[in-house]
């Protein structure tokens, strides 16, 4: 069921950034083409999220599934994070925008760890846009890695079994403090969650566009937010239970 209040911003807006490859293909260029040209419309959403005061935005860079690729192309994708990393970091933290990294970090490059490590440390104290870059991440490695911090709390007699509910169980997972994704973006036509935000999307509103990311521009991103502010979202309530802008859209 639809409504019409278009100017209801998301709190966490997460991104599946797919379909690099076939746009570098129907360019008859290399897939490492395609990644790099998926590097403008990172900027752009970081821009527009930043603009519509949205709280966090995280993008879906390289999924624990990915490490299946051909090796070629595996690291020339861990270089091209690093590059990136190198040239935007300035700007990024010139912006007040505070990144974190989600996923596997002990798979990555001691050289991209340092990265990391250090736009985390430099931009830790900024107050605008929680950016989080999901890299070597997979919701069910996420699930289980906060099941094994609760497990050894709980092994050690820091933590009752019967003392985990969703919040702290929420806590220990990568997103810790971060409201939940309100609206999943993904491109490249594939409608499918490929392993990506299995907890924290629970009730994210689904917008699947057949744009390629490097495609994906200003206006595609406008629709995604124009549907979203279209959704009646009932958490599980009947849509009379829910009086039109109570929930003002907003995740419980
Ligand atoms: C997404 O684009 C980027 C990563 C998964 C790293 P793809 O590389 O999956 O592009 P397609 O889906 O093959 O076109
Ligand atoms: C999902 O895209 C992961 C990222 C965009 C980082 P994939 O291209 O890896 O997804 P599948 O394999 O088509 O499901
Ligand atoms: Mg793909």
């Amino acid at each position: 069921m639809t409504r019409a209040v278009p100017n209801i911003v998301p709190r966490h807006v997460a991104i599946t950034m797919d379909g690099n490859g076939r746009w570098a293909a129907a360019r008859g260029l290399a897939r490492s083409a395609g990644h790099k040209a998926g590097l403008d419309p990172v900027r752009m959403c970081i821009q527009e999220c930043t603009r519509r005061e949205v709280t966090a935005l995280t993008l879906f860079a390289f999924s624990s599934e990915n490490w299946r690729r051909p090796v070629e192309e595996v690291a020339s994708l861990m270089g091209l994070f690093v590059e990136a990393l190198d040239r935007e970091i300035a700007e990024l933290h010139a912006n007040r925008v505070r990144v974190r990294f989600i996923g596997d970090r002990r798979t990555l490059s001691v050289r991209l760890q340092a990265r990391i490590a250090a736009a985390e440390e430099r931009t830790g104290g900024n107050d605008g846009l929680r950016l989080q870059i999901a890299m070597s991440y997979g919701g069910r490695w996420d699930i289980l890695q906060a099941a094994q911090k609760l497990a050894k709390e709980c092994a050690s007699g820091a933590l009752r079994p019967e003392a985990i509910d969703e919040q702290r169980f929420a806590a220990s997972l990568q997103l810790a403090g971060l409201p939940d994704a309100e609206l999943l973006i993904r491109t490249g036509g594939e409608q499918r969650i490929s392993n990506f935000l299995l907890w924290n999307a629970a009730y994210a509103e689904l917008y699947f566009s057949d744009r390629l990311w490097p495609d994906f521009d200003v206006a595609e991103l406008e629709a995604a937010f124009a549907f979203f502010g279209s959704r009646q979202r009932r958490f599980g309530r009947t849509s009379e239970q829910v009086e039109p802008g109570a929930s003002g859209g907003r995740t419980p």
